[in-house]
């Protein structure tokens, strides 16, 4: 589902960009570590700063990003346009990645969801896609948003999002386990069960 206004409007923000550079990525690469020479997916890119932090914090030899939003595909591409032969940036639906970037079985070492997922109206589908492209022991780094943020009014009011089947955290790290993603012990939640972050090892 795509962002109204308001979200556009944060998630492009100056002050997004420092938080997912200070506080995002590193939390993420503590969690999980860094991934060294790897063949790194992102899924909804946005504007395609997490993908650029996915090459310089991480370490990924090649990032490709694919979002819904053709306008963020755009902003993402502009961005990008330095990493030219490192980063390939897709229209498409994080739930089919095969139709948004031909993504194969297994050719992913690392996925990375920078928030997303919560977006997605078939999001069990989407994590299946991510467990289908990623290699044996590849990596999941995810962040997300609970059903808890989502059912307050300021998100409500201002935000859109999917309303039915959205996720707890344990219904998240259930899912992953069902599609071969096993969380590693290190998860954690934040601002209550607001939110989430971890990485699961595909079996
Ligand atoms: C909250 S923003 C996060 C963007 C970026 N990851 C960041 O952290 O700045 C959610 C992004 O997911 C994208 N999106 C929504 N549904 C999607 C889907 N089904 N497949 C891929 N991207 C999707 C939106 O267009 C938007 O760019």
């Amino acid at each position: 589902m795509l962002m109204n206004q308001m979200e556009t409007f944060l998630v492009t923000s100056p002050a997004n960009r420092i938080f997912q550079r200070c506080v995002e990525a590193p939390m993420l690469r503590r969690l999980g570590g860094r991934t060294p020479g790897a063949r790194a997916l992102e899924i909804g890119c946005g504007s395609g700063y997490g993908t650029k932090l996915i090459i310089d914090q991480f370490g990924a030899a090649t990032v490709d990003a694919v979002d819904l939003d053709p306008a963020m595909v755009t902003r993402a591409r502009h961005r990008l346009r330095r990493y030219n032969d490192q980063v390939r940036v897709e229209q498409g639906s994080a739930d089919d990645l095969q139709a948004a970037l031909g993504a194969a079985d297994a050719s992913y070492d690392a996925v990375f969801d920078f928030g997303i997922i919560h977006h997605v109206i078939n999001w069990r589908d989407a994590v299946a896609e991510v467990s289908r492209v990623l290699r044996p022991r590849g990596r999941f780094y995810y962040l997300e948003v609970s059903a808890a943020a989502l059912a307050r009014p300021s998100y409500r009011r201002l935000l859109d999002h999917p309303t039915k089947d959205r996720f707890t955290a344990g219904q998240f790290l259930a899912e992953l386990t069902a599609h071969g993603l096993e969380p590693a012990d290190s998860w954690r939640t934040y601002i209550g069960s607001d939110y989430l972050a971890g990485v699961a090892q595909r079996s």
